[in-house]
């Protein structure tokens, strides 16, 4: 670097070549030296460099109007960018999904962080404001963004000015932080989440963060694939949700409502990795020892016979294999349905909503004792049964042996 340079270097010791132009995967400096840009740099230029119908479109937006604030404008063509992000987000933002737009990813954590603050606030929920995260993350350069981040190294110089909100372990098969091999783990870098909050205040965590693909951090590090199974999937929309975000994984979702399977399967078209198939939950059309995951969310309520369909669900898992159970809490707290309600129902239906709640919903679903029964003498380690903290459900889980 020149010595009469204005710009501020990364690394005072280093020089830099001047770059002037990019084409594809090239980046080109003022000799003609041509780079092989095979990461596109912090791995966000997907589209190549000097992609021209963007410079035109870009010169052609600022040449009508460059900044209008949005405090006090909207426009059309960032009403056109959200409409195209929601539609390729996945389900569950649409509809009714809201795009906010910042000026990068460090600004995109702070304001996460700041909604997730400002959502338990106006949910009646002040006492929640820690952002937990992973070890070996990356969410930005401010101290906000920081503060999620998990590199240990970044952090330290700055650890005075940097809350402390909690890191669990990542998820990293190639140096697996519990010396353990997957699929045998089951997957410890998941409990790992649940430890942490049974250990710490749960009841001031407002939002976990993590990358679903950790970045240069961890060096591209995707989570392991895995067949899941969901039992009572209903219209698909659990799995789909699944699938959209963790596409490595074969999901099969079973239900035993033709009409159901029928709906769903129309909805999967797009997700190869997905099937769904008519079954009861009492006697599951799969052999023993067959998924890593079997779960099950608010149907074990409409089992004729509980106890079999769980006995079910731990025979075609394998040993290792992750059970999950989640249903409406019958001995849950007047205010956690509350909570609920508020959350989902405008003001004017809630009483009746409530009723409804507690009466259809809650009402046929195991209270806790029910559900400790359910997994008593089992083939299962760590088998828990829990309150979700803050909402009328029960989380059963366990490790088949
Ligand atoms: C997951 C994640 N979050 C946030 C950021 C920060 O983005 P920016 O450099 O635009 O501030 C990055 C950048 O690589 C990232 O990978």
């Amino acid at each position: 670097m020149p010595s009469n340079s204005a710009l501020f270097p990364r690394n005072f010791r280093k020089a830099y070549p001047l770059a002037v132009r990019g084409e594809g995967c090239w980046i080109i400096d003022q000799t003609g030296r041509r780079y092989l840009d095979a990461s596109g740099q912090a791995a966000v230029i997907n589209i190549g460099h000097g992609v021209t119908e963007i410079g035109r479109a870009m010169a052609e937006q600022s040449s009508q109007l460059a900044f209008a604030h949005t405090t006090q404008f909207h426009s059309q063509p960032a009403e056109k960018l959200a409409q195209r992000l929601l539609a390729l987000a996945p389900p569950n933002f649409r509809p009714g999904g809201r795009v906010y737009f910042t000026s990068g990813g460090s600004e995109a954590t702070e304001t996460a962080i700041k909604l997730a603050r400002q959502f338990h606030l106006e949910s009646g929920q002040p006492a929640r404001y820690r952002v937990v995260s992973r070890r070996q993350s990356y969410h930005g350069s401010t101290l906000g963004a920081m503060t999620v981040s998990g590199n240990v190294t970044r952090r330290a110089p700055y650890q005075p000015l940097l809350a402390e909100w909690g890191h669990v372990a990542p998820c990293f098969c190639y140096h697996c932080p519990f010396g353990k091999e997957f699929p045998d783990c089951g997957v410890a870098c998941a409990s790992d989440l649940d430890n942490f909050l049974s250990a710490s205040d749960v009841a001031s965590v407002a939002a976990f963060i993590f990358e679903p693909v950790v970045g240069a951090t961890l060096g591209a590090a995707v989570p392991p694939d895995g067949s899941v199974l969901d039992v009572g999937c209903g219209g698909g929309q659990f799995v789909l949700r699944l699938a959209t975000r963790a596409p490595n994984l074969r999901i099969t979702g079973v239900d035993l409502s033709p009409d159901q399977v029928k709906r769903a399967t129309a909805r999967a078209q797009h997700h190869p990795q997905v099937r769904f198939q008519v079954g009861s939950a009492l006697k599951l059309p799969f052999p023993d020892d067959h998924f890593d995951a079997a779960i099950s969310i608010a149907s074990i309520k409409h089992w004729p016979d509980q106890s079999q369909g769980v006995y079910e669900l731990i025979r075609v898992l394998r040993p290792g294999g992750l059970l999950q159970i989640a249903e409406g809490d019958r001995s849950c707290s007047l205010a956690d349905a509350q909570a609920a309600v508020r959350l989902a129902v405008p003001r004017p239906l809630r009483t009746i909503a409530l009723m409804a709640l507690r009466t259809y919903v809650l009402g046929q679903g195991p209270d806790l004792d029910d559900a400790r029964a359910l997994v008593a003498h089992r083939r299962l380690t760590q088998a828990r049964v829990e309150r979700m903290p803050s909402l009328p459900m029960l989380l059963i889980s366990g490790i088949k042996e």
